[in-house]
């Protein structure tokens, strides 16, 4: 047997990695179906960033057109307003908006004891937890591959950064054990990829993060330091979908 053929033999087939997307698909579909409800008419509404949060959007679309709903949304990246906009959604700014009473947002790793979170693997981590914490209510969807055991399992840890010096913000981030890597741009990976707001993304790979709370504090007193993808303490709930259908988890309030 020939090289290539057994390297060929040891992938799985393109049907199986299509099959597991798509169940994946199917669970981001079910959690954000399962927090619809929970929008009600005449609510400030945070709208999230990423692949999951994107599907509240035409569901949104769909309640305004057929009941009626009087709605106010402040989305949480560039992105995410323009798919609102596109969809005839009414969107506002936090300063007209500065009050919102719930937030739908997707994560990246969700740990289930306390619903303290990493986000920020599609960038809006700084927008994404200024709305959150204008909101009366974090809800996050998404599907179960994102709950942990212990924050850092999967992902590395998101810190959006100033470019202005940003080697020597990285230096004091590696001194808190972290392996830093600075987020390059999709489209040009020899550019940085750069934020809404123009900033640096640094993924930090702490490893196991076994104290969220010191960690974020240590990492706010960094000079350069815009925002962390931590989110501890804000999130009310999850609606996670997976193989044993939706479940919901909440924080203790
Ligand atoms: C965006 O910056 C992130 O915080 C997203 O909310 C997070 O990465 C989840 O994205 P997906 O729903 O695409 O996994």
């Amino acid at each position: 047997m020939s090289k290539e053929q057994r390297a060929a033999d040891t992938q799985p087939p393109q049907s199986t990695i299509y099959n597991l997307q798509s169940t994946i698909d199917g669970y981001k579909e079910a959690a954000v179906s399962a927090a619809i409800p929970l929008v009600q008419d005449g609510m400030a509404l945070g709208l999230g960033t990423g692949t999951t949060a994107r599907l509240l959007l035409p569901l949104l679309a769909a309640r305004i057109a057929k009941e009626g709903l009087r709605l106010v949304c402040v989305p949480t990246s560039d992105q995410t307003a323009r798919l609102a906009r596109s969809l005839n959604i009414p969107i506002t700014t936090l300063e007209q908006q500065p009050s919102l009473d719930l937030t739908i947002d997707g994560a990246d790793e969700i740990l289930p004891s306390n619903l303290s979170l990493i986000k920020g693997r599609g960038g809006a981590l700084l927008r994404e937890k200024i709305v959150a914490l204008s909101s009366k209510r974090l809800v996050i969807v998404a599907d179960d591959s994102k709950v942990v055991e212990w924050l850092g399992e999967h992902q590395p840890l998101p810190i959006e950064v100033i470019p202005f010096g940003w080697h020597r913000t990285a230096a004091r981030l590696e001194a808190l054990h972290g392996n830093i890597v600075l987020r390059t741009a999709i489209a040009n990976p020899q550019e940085p990829y750069r934020t809404d707001s123009g900033n640096y993304i640094l993924d930090c790979h702490f490893g196991a993060i076994a104290d969220p709370t010191a960690l974020e504090r240590e990492i706010k007193l960094i000079s350069g330091v815009v925002e962390s993808g931590l989110f501890v303490g804000i999130a009310k709930m999850a609606i996670v979908a997976g193989a044993g259908g939706v479940k919901t988890m909440r924080s203790e309030e």
